[in-house]
C-alpha cells in the first residue's frame, strides 16, 4: 500500500478558492493587480459576513459530482486566514462570520467522506516582515513609501511555519498540502523548505505536498522529475490551466505523480463578470483525458462573499455528477492504457479492463484499437451494463473487433460514451 495509492484511486478533487477578496469581487489577485494598500482592503475585512456559507452542502456538491477530494484555501496570498490562528488577529474568527471556516469546512467534507486538503500560500501580502517594494507580486511593490523598508524575513517565516503547524494540529488527519508559490529566488530554502517538510511529515507521514515550495503553476516539467529530487520537491506535480502533453516522467522514465488544476470560469477566486464558463461537457473530457494520461484534475470553484458557491458552477458540478454516476468506474483507480489516443476519444486502464471513451461517433465500426480480438473477453457499455456484440459489415476495420451502437448516428451519451473492454489473463 502506498501513501499515494488514494490519489491515484480519487482522480478528481475540488478547488476552493474563498477569502475576503470575493468582496471586490475582480478574483484572487486583486490586490496585487490593482495595487491595493492593506489600508484600502481593510473594508473588505470589516464587510466580510458570509451569512450563507453552508459547507455542508459544498461538501455534498462534492461528492455528488464525484469528487473524492478537496483542497481549500486556509490563506491565500492577501494573507487572510480563514481558520483561527492564534498568531494574527487576520481571520476570519474576527470577521463578522465570527468563527474558523476552515473546521467548519473540513468536518463537513470529512462527513462525506471526502479527503481533506489545504491549499496555504507561502506569499503573504499582509505580513509586514514579509518583502514589499521591489517583489515581484507584492501590491506594494512600486509604491517608493516601502522604499528601503527593511523586513525581517526570519520572523515572517516563523510566522509561516507556525500557522502552518497549527493546520498540521488543530483539524485532524489531513491528506493533501497543496502550497503556493515559488518565483525567482523565493523558492525552496528561501521558505525553509526543509524544515517545513519535515515538520509537517512527522505530523502525517503519509501526507501529499505539491511541488510548489520550489516550482509553481507554469512549469510543465518539475525538480520532481530530476534524478534526485529535492526533499521539499513534493509528491506531486500540479500545472496549472494546462494538461500535459505526455505523461510526464522523471529522468528515469518512471511517470511521476501529477494533477491539473482547472478554473471553470478564468478565475480562481469569485469574479461577478466573469462569466466564461467551460461547458461541463468540456470538462468531462479533461478529467478523461488527464487520467487517460495518468493524472487527476483538481476542479475549482470560487464561492461568493456570502458563502455561495455560484449558480454556473452548481449547474456544471450537477451535469458532472450525471455523466460520473454511471461511468465512474472508468476514472476512478484508472490510468494511462499502452494505447495510442483513438480518433474517436480516449482509453483508461485499469488492471485487466480496458474503457474506451468514444467521443466521436464513427461512419460504420468503431475499432477497438490496441488489442488483439483473441485477446477480449467481454465487451459492455459502461453506464447501463449491456452486453456489445461485435460489428461485423462489409467495411470492417481490419484486425480490431469493431462494436456500433445501433442504426442511430448519434452516440447514446454525446459527451462521452464509455465501453468497457475486459481482457484475458
Ligand atoms: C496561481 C495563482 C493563485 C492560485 C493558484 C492555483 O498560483 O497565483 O492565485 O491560487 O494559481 O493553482
Amino acid at each position: 500500500m502506498l501513501k499515494t495509492d488514494w490519489f491515484e484511486q480519487a482522480r478528481f478533487g475540488m478547488f476552493i478558492h474563498w477569502g475576503i477578496y470575493a468582496i471586490p469581487a475582480r478574483g484572487e489577485w486583486v490586490r496585487s493587480q490593482e495595487r491595493i494598500s492593506v489600508e484600502d482592503y481593510q473594508a473588505h475585512f470589516d464587510n466580510f459576513d458570509p451569512v450563507d456559507y453552508d459547507p455542508k452542502a459544498w461538501a455534498k456538491a462534492a461528492k455528488d459530482a464525484g469528487m473524492k477530494y478537496a483542497v481549500m484555501t486556509a490563506k491565500h496570498h492577501d494573507g487572510f486566514c480563514l481558520f483561527d490562528s492564534k498568531l494574527t488577529d487576520y481571520k476570519a474568527t474576527n470577521t463578522k462570520a465570527g468563527r474558523d471556516l476552515i473546521k467548519e469546512y473540513v468536518d463537513a467534507f470529512r462527513a462525506e467522506g471526502i479527503k481533506i486538503g489545504f491549499y496555504y500560500s507561502v506569499i503573504d501580502w499582509h505580513h509586514p516582515d514579509y518583502p514589499h517594494y521591489g517583489d515581484a507580486f507584492h501590491p506594494m511593490r512600486e509604491n517608493e513609501t516601502y522604499k528601503g523598508k527593511t523586513h525581517d524575513f526570519a520572523n515572517y517565516l516563523k510566522y509561516m511555519h507556525a500557522q502552518v503547524e497549527e493546520l498540521c494540529t488543530n483539524y485532524g488527519k489531513i491528506d493533501i498540502f497543496w502550497f503556493d508559490f515559488s518565483y525567482d529566488d523565493m523558492k525552496g530554502e528561501k521558505w525553509e523548505a526543509t524544515k517545513l517538510v519535515r515538520m509537517i511529515r512527522r505530523y502525517f507521514p503519509d501526507v501529499l505536498i505539491d511541488n510548489r515550495l520550489e516550482g509553481s503553476g507554469s512549469e510543465q516539467g518539475s525538480h520532481l522529475s530530476e534524478e534526485n529530487p529535492s526533499e521539499y520537491a513534493g509528491d506531486f506535480i500540479c500545472p496549472e490551466h494546462a494538461i500535459p502533453l505526455e505523461i510526464p516522467r522523471n529522468a528515469k522514465g518512471k511517470p511521476v505523480l501529477w494533477e491539473s488544476c482547472v478554473t471553470m470560469n478564468n478565475n480562481w477566486g469569485y469574479h461577478a463578470e466573469d462569466k466564461n464558463y467551460k461547458p461541463a461537457d468540456m470538462l468531462i473530457k479533461k478529467l478523461v483525458e488527464c487520467v487517460s494520461k495518468g493524472g487527476n484534475l483538481l476542479l475549482n470553484v470560487g464561492p461568493d462573499a456570502k458563502g455561495c458557491i455560484p449558480a454556473e458552477s452548481l449547474k456544471i458540478l450537477n451535469i458532472i455528477a450525471a455523466w460520473m454516476k454511471p461511468n465512474g468506474e472508468s476514472i476512478y483507480g484508472c490510468t494511462y492504457a499502452e494505447i495510442p489516443k483513438p480518433d474517436y476519444g480516449r482509453v483508461t486502464r485499469k488492471g485487466n479492463i480496458l474503457y474506451y471513451h468514444i467521443m466521436e461517433n464513427q461512419i460504420g465500426g468503431i475499432p477497438l484499437i490496441g488489442v488483439k480480438p483473441e485477446q477480449i473477453k467481454r465487451i459492455w457499455h459502461v453506464a447501463t451494463g449491456a452486453e456489445i456484440k461485435p460489428f461485423e459489415s462489409w467495411f470492417h476495420h481490419p484486425d480490431y473487433v469493431n462494436i456500433r451502437f445501433g442504426e442511430s448516428p448519434l452516440l447514446p451519451d454525446p459527451t462521452d460514451t464509455v465501453v468497457g473492454v475486459e481482457l484475458y489473463g
